[in-house]
Order: C-alpha cells, then structure tokens, then sequence
C-alpha cells in the first residue's frame, strides 16, 4: 500500500516508523516531514495545513491511505476533503476534531453529558472575564479556546496574572482568533495522565498510560511547552483507576459524540487530572500527543495499520491490539531559548554514534549534505525501552549526553518526578 502521513514532528516520526514495519507498507511518503524522517519516507514540499495540495497528490500518486497525524489539518477539515474526494483516511472530521479545535465546545460536551471536568465559565468579553476573576479570585486558568501550539493555558497563581492573560488572549490576540474567546475555568489539584485511545466511534480502546511534562524547565518550573518529555506506561495509573476511567470519561465521551452526529474516528486522547475527587478531563486531543506518541508507539506489538485500517472501516472490536512488556522514555531535546525565541540551523553531533537500542524521533530538523541541523523550537526525542521504567529512563539519558549542538537544553528529570 502507498501510504502518506500529514504532519512533520516527532510524533509523525514515530508514527512512519511504526507504519514502516507493517508488511503490508510498499510506499512511504510524508507531508512536509523532517530531516529525520526523510530517512525512511519520501518527503514532499507541502504543508501540513495545505489541503488542497495533500488531496491533489494522493489523487494523482495512487495513496491507498493517508493518516493525517497533526492537529491544524484536522481542525481545518482534511479528513472531510479526502474522504469526499474518495480517499481512504486515518483521523476524525472536522466537526468530531471540534473536540480540540474548540474548548468551548469540549466544555459544553462535557457538562451536557456529565463528563467529569473543571467548573467553567466563557467570555467573548475581555472585561467581563476581569470582573469574574475578581469575584472567584486565584488560583485559577485560563484558556484561549483555539489551537495555540499546546500554550494556550495559563495556569494563574494570583488574580493580577489571571487578569494579564486575559488582556494577552482577547486584546493583544497573542493567539491570533484562537483567543477571541476564553474559558475560565476552576484550577484543579492533582497530577496529570494522559491516556491515548483508538476509537472508531463505537468501541474504544484505550493504549497504554504515559504522562508528558510540559514545563520548560526541571521541577516542573517555566512556561509550558508542547512537551518535554514522557514516559509509558506511567506510574501514576493502575488498572483499577483505568477502569474507572473508562467508565465515566472514555465510553461517555464516545458516546456524547456519537449522540451530538459527530462520530470520532481516529485517536482521542485524554488528558486527565487526578483530583482528590477522582479522575477530571483537563482536555482532549484529536490524535496522538507530542511527545506521548514517541513513548507509547514504541510498545505497540500489533501493526499500526491494521489497527488504523480497523478503525476507518469501524471495525476496531476484531482487533486484539497487544503490547510489548516493559516501558519507555523520551527525552526531549530543545533548541536554546525554547518556547520563547531560539535559533534554527546549528549542526547536530553524535547521531551516528549512539549507545544500541535509543530512537530518536526527529521533530525539528533539517537534512543537508549528510549531516542534521536544527530546523525548530523542540529538535529531538531520544528515545529508550527497557524491562523497567527505571532502566528505560536512564538509557533515554545516556542517549542524550551522545548528542550534542550549540545552545541544546533538556530536563533532566523526566519520569522521575
Ligand atoms: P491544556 O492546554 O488545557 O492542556 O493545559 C495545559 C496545562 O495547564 C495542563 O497540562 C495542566 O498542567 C494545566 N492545566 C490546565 N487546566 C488546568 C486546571 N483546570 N487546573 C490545573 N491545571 C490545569
Ligand atoms: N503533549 C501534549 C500534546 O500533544 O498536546
């Protein structure tokens, strides 16, 4: 099969790996891609979000399947466009991507349906959102209700700062449209889980657990990324709490969707708080996270596409999707400066000469002449399995000191705290 891939992170890298292995894969391509999957697809110069030109090459290159991997061409309605032409297709419509695209929408879901989540309020007003602060006061977050590259959530630990990114959002429009509306929404105490899972509107079946952190800096300090690390399965799930999860959050979500005309197919991920008073959505993805994906896929035992394929003809029920023991971690290396201003361009060093068994998942990089630069704000994931999460972490580490550039930064407590 021919099989085009939308997207060009590390997820997108991880998710042709996958695809790569499947016997059933003849041809490979991906759009835009990077330096690192450059190595194992073909590469085409168009742009994730270009709808136009993914339709018009997989009509006249014979794709027998495109996965659209990444969240803009989801919300901007790919899947639909393809589908419509004739295309086979992995990944929701647009109006099931609403999940994400829009978290007043998600919002309004979750309360309709009784989906455990944080009490909100929304706000086209910047003025009336300052005068709800001032009457619930801090801590509390808040949210531009569009895509925002993952920092779109301003957690507020006093009302002056609840208030400064409001102004941010909805009068310097940091987030462009994104942030022409706002959710306040009550700040939830816990740790974080994320659960992927494989829907095709009707079954769903949860991947393993991961958990991603997403400050910058260790200790959880510094502004939020789109990820700096994760690890799977994660410690702080069970399959007691995963039970439960699956209960109240993961077959209602299925369900509301389906209920509402907007059956998801494709990955739903559950980002997930871990309250006091049980497990809280804190939000939905429309696809796999970044860098969950690079964690997770690693573990996936079944082909990739068998499971995709399933899902696309609604027959996901048939398919025992099985895992590798052991866990995993990834690393994220960053270019100097990330997620404010950073550089492109510096050389990378020691690629080839890695410790056996790390994958590195390329998410910003170019290829030249032989060698890697780095092409974006997060560079690479450095990636290792082991028997223990323990031995996964510490070869993900060694890894990462083999590697080198100008300016590179990286937690260095990733999956251990
Ligand atoms: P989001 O963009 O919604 O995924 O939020 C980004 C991050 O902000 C999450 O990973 C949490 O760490 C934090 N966050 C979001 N909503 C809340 C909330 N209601 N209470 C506490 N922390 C939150
Ligand atoms: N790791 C967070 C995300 O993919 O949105």
């Amino acid at each position: 099969m021919n099989i085009l891939v939308v997207g060009g992170g590390g997820r997108e890298h991880a998710i042709c790996l996958a695809l790569k292995s499947s016997p059933r894969v003849t041809k490979l391509y991906c759009a835009p891609g990077n330096g690192g999957i450059s190595q194992i697809a073909e590469c085409l110069p168009i742009m994730a979000v270009d709808v136009e030109g993914v339709t018009r090459f997989a009509l006249e290159n014979a794709i027998d399947y495109v996965v659209v991997a990444s969240d803009d061409p989801l919300a901007a309605g790919m899947t639909d466009v393809l589908e419509d032409a004739g295309l086979r297709v992995f990944g929701p419509r647009r109006n099931a991507a609403e999940i994400e695209s829009s978290k007043v929408f998600a919002k309004r879901l979750m309360k309709k349906y009784g989906i455990p989540t944080a009490r909100y309020e929304t706000f086209s007003l910047p003025e009336e959102a300052i005068a709800y602060i001032g009457r619930t006061g801090a801590p509390i977050v808040v949210k531009a209700d569009g895509l925002a590259l993952g920092k779109g959530a301003v957690v507020a630990e006093t009302e002056d700062d609840a208030r400064a990114a409001v102004r941010m959002m909805m009068e310097d429009m940091k987030f462009g449209d994104s942030g022409a509306r706002v959710v306040i929404e009550e700040y939830m105490e816990g740790r974080e889980l994320t659960i992927l899972a494989f829907t095709d509107g009707k079954t769903v079946v949860p991947m393993l657990s991961s958990h991603d952190h997403k400050r910058v800096f260790d200790g959880d300090r510094g502004p939020n990324t789109g990820g700096m690390g994760a690890v799977c399965p994660s410690p702080r799930s069970s399959p007691e709490l995963e039970r439960l999860c699956m209960d109240t959050i993961f077959v209602p979500t299925v369900e509301a969707l389906r209920a509402e005309g907007r059956v998801f197919k494709g990955v739903l991920y559950f980002e997930l708080m871990l309250t006091p008073s049980g497990p809280k959505v804190i939000e939905y993805n429309a696809r796999f996270g970044d860098p969950e994906a690079q964690a997770v896929l690693p573990l996936l035992e079944t082909d990739l596409l068998d499971i995709m394929e399933s899902v696309t003809d609604e027959r996901l029920a048939e398919v025992d999707i099985r895992w590798k023991p052991g866990a995993s971690c990834v690393v994220v290396m960053a270019s100097g400066g990330y997620p404010v201003e950073y550089e492109k361009g510096k050389k990378i060093e020691g690629l080839d000469s890695l410790p056996p068994g790390i994958a590195v998942y390329h998410a910003g990089t170019k290829y030249k002449d032989g060698a890697f630069y780095t092409n974006g704000g997060r560079v690479l994931g450095v990636t290792a399995t082991d028997i223990t999460l323990g031995g996964a972490i510490e070869n993900a580490y060694a890894g990462v000191r083999g590697i080198a550039w100008d300016g590179a930064h990286y937690r260095t407590d990733i999956g251990r705290i």
